[in-house]
């Protein structure tokens, strides 16, 4: 059977500053999906990471479709009234359009979706990033579908061994989507030249050339791009099919250990190591750290299965507390340097409108 995976995440509204979303909302959103389960779509799952919402919807509409995205769109819209009534902090934050135009891209939350042939047992994951960007999946992805010391079934299954195709996207570029295709392995360098700068350049879909079929793909919004001005960072989701033919699941995981540092943390301006958490965790130190969570599923004919979550295992505590550290190291020199982000990526205007002040006060001396 064809199934389409939906995957949508919005920041409607947080209590207490951008910490999580109230219980209320995730219900409001869940009554709102509820009437079209079993019609509309086959299942659907809600979750929270950070201050962000995420629906996991699976049907046979395939992408883009202006049902599925007009009902997720109606759910956050429902609860964006909710956060507002309850006064949750930046209620309605992510919709950033008033009216739905057909398709939820450019239009404010994150989506990402794959639609492909069933396999007899379909195993996927969902990732879902908060106090972070897109580019916060370039390293992970990269390791463990072009790293034989990441992905060791680049060497052992003969599934893999023609290697992936990577689509990169430059979110700099507003005119439309900007998307270069490499393959791995024999063009790696290339791919790594890119992903090195996670700001401009983002993985947005993997596919097996064993295959042709999709492996992964990630959401690229640049809410920059639509509103002209930065309203929020773009925190990510990302869906990736795992065995058979892709990197089995640990393999997947595995890169998330190395915690590497990425843009966001505190305002959206800063850099901090990215934390796998478990799903429904909220933000806290500088509020953050950046914080990525995994939920594994079996689909079935676009039935989902029970979740497991991927990162609730004691070897995850472990690397946890590794993230602390580094978040405190890095916090230690506050906003010098690499701990805070280059001017074009700030989340806020006024230290450039602080520049320019000082800017006529320099004078030039021979
Ligand atoms: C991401 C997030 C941050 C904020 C940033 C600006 O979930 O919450 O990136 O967008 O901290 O916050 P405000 O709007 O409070 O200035
Ligand atoms: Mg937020
Ligand atoms: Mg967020």
């Amino acid at each position: 059977m064809r199934v389409t995976l939906t995957a949508i995440k919005a920041d409607i509204g947080s209590i207490g500053g951008h910490i999580r979303p109230s219980v209320s909302l995730l219900k409001e959103v869940e009554r709102s999906l509820q009437p079209h389960l079993g019609s509309d779509f086959i299942d659907f799952r809600l979750s929270y990471t950070g201050d962000d919402i995420a629906i996991l919807m699976t049907h046979t509409h395939g992408t883009d479709n202006p049902l599925i995205h007009q009902i997720a769109w109606d759910a956050f819209k429902a609860a964006a009234d909710v956060a507002m009534k309850e006064g949750l902090y930046g209620a309605g934050q992510d919709l950033l359009k008033d009216a739905f135009s057909g398709n939820i891209r450019g239009l404010g939350p994150g989506i990402a979706e794959m639609e492909f042939e069933e396999r007899k047992s379909e195993p996927f994951l969902l990732f879902a990033a908060d106090k972070t960007d897109p580019g916060a999946f370039n390293l992970p992805l990269y390791l463990a579908f072009c790293d034989p010391m990441y992905c060791s079934g680049l060497l052992l299954s003969p599934n893999m061994f023609k290697g992936f195709k990577f689509e990169i996207m430059d979110v700099s570029y507003t005119g439309g989507d900007k998307v270069i295709a490499l393959v791995a392995p024999e063009e790696l360098y290339d791919i790594a030249a890119l992903l090195r700068d996670p700001e401009r350049y983002v993985i947005k879909a993997v596919y097996s050339r064993t295959t042709g079929e999709i492996a992964a793909v990630a959401s690229t919004t640049r809410l920059h791009n639509i509103a002209g001005k930065y309203v929020g960072k773009d925190d990510p989701i990302l869906l990736v099919r795992a065995q058979g033919s892709f990197p089995a699941t640990g393999e997947i995981l595995e890169p998330y250990a190395l915690v590497p540092y990425v843009g966001g943390f505190m305002r959206g301006s800063h850099q901090g190591p990215l934390m796998p958490v478990k799903q429904n965790s909220s933000v806290s130190f500088f509020d953050g750290p950046p914080i990525v969570s995994c939920t594994a599923y079996c689909v079935k004919e676009g039935k989902l299965s029970e979740e497991a979550d991927a990162f609730d295992h004691p070897f995850w505590d472990y690397v946890r507390e590794i993230a602390s550290k580094k978040a405190i190291e890095l916090r230690r020199q506050g906003f010098y340097g690499n701990a805070m982000l280059p001017y074009g990526e700030l989340e806020y205007g006024g230290i450039v409108e602080r520049l320019k002040a000082l800017e006529g006060k320099f004078e030039i001396r021979h």
